[in-house]
């Protein structure tokens, strides 16, 4: 995020995975499972090629949420990441994020709440429905992707501990962990990585956590094994390998908005009217095309404004960026 370079991407067009190759898998695994033929998880595995272990999520509900946005190539979303906890380049979590153990992985839940406690990534897994939604995911840098993920509205999660009426905020912590996320043995940001959301954010069901992609459990690059996504939210707001997460009555502190007030706000909406001060937020272009393919324009709140643009009403978005 500091460094403003234009994205070389360096993956092949024969490397990458056809959104086709994704649609038919579904069409696959949807009619093995009508005609109740079981299909070999290494074939299921074989149609995506996976870079994480390419375990299925299990408990899927295919909902047609996004149907009709055009695919990120499987290669591209996972191979061109910010995750400095591995690396401030965009290459280094593929690289490098096989490090990070997500088994076992408890998250931790606490403040304005009746019922703090702590939840395993199995009991997530197992018996939390996963959705599969296709989302828009547009970074501050102004490169976009069209993303499967898999997943549940954070709100599941976050009514099984009961907050309060004090709870305001949900702040959210990654792992601190050096000896397995390298990157933060390097002072270049405040570890650990912390993000927040005001609570009428978090529980608006389009908030998800995701812990798949393109049906698989996540890579760890991607954020392995819980992860933020909010989809009208600028990509920095998607805090991954999520450990704690907390009820409060304030305003939390944030990763980005500490380093950089003046560039990055808690609110961090996708709004082609506020520039960034280094760049314009007006366009972008989607990971995986051409340098010379025409940008597409910016759409207010990433194209959700329908479902989410009252969250602001009467609010300053300039100020509140
Ligand atoms: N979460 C943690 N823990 N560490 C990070 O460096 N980077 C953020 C966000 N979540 C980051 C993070 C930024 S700047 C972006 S754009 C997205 O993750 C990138 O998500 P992706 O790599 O899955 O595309």
């Amino acid at each position: 995020m500091l460094i403003r370079r234009r994205p070389s991407h360096p993956i092949q067009p024969s490397a990458i995975t056809q959104p086709e190759t994704f649609a038919q898998r579904r069409q696959l695994l949807k009619a093995a499972m009508a005609t109740g033929i079981g299909l070999s998880t290494n074939l299921a595995h074989a149609l995506v090629k996976p870079q994480g272990d390419g375990t299925l999520i299990p408990n899927r509900i295919d909902t047609p949420h996004g149907d009709g946005l055009t695919l990120t190539a499987y290669e591209n979303i996972t191979r061109y990441n910010n995750f400095y906890e591995f690396g401030t380049g965009k290459r280094d979590p593929f690289r490098y994020a096989h490090t990070l153990q997500t088994r076992p992985w408890v998250v931790k839940v606490d403040g304005e709440c009746e019922a703090p406690g702590e939840i395993g990534i199995e009991d997530i897994l197992r018996h939390i429905p996963q959705e599969e939604r296709i989302y828009r995911f547009r970074c501050v840098e102004a490169w976009a992707m069209n993303v499967p993920w898999n997943g549940f509205s954070l709100m599941t999660l976050l009514k099984r501990f009961k907050p309060t009426s004090k709870a305001k905020y949900v702040a959210f912590e990654t792992l601190f962990d050096p000896e397995q996320m390298p990157g933060q043995k390097r002072s270049v940001l405040d570890w650990p990585y912390r993000e927040g959301l005001r609570m009428d954010e978090a529980m608006h069901p389009l908030t998800m956590l995701a812990t798949g992609v393109y049906g698989t459990e996540l890579p760890n690059q991607n954020g392995a094994p819980l992860r933020l996504v909010v989809p009208w939210k600028y990509g920095f707001k998607s805090i991954k390998s999520i450990v704690h997460i907390r009820f409060t009555d304030k305003m939390p502190g944030t990763t980005w908005q500490q380093m950089a007030p003046d560039e990055y706000g808690f609110y961090a909406n996708v709004n082609p009217q506020v520039d960034h001060p280094r760049w314009s937020q007006q366009q972008h272009r989607m990971l995986g095309d051409s340098f010379f393919a025409r940008k597409q324009d910016t759409l207010m709140f990433n194209g959700y404004a329908e479902a989410v643009a009252d969250l602001y009403r009467g609010m300053d978005l300039h100020q509140f960026y």
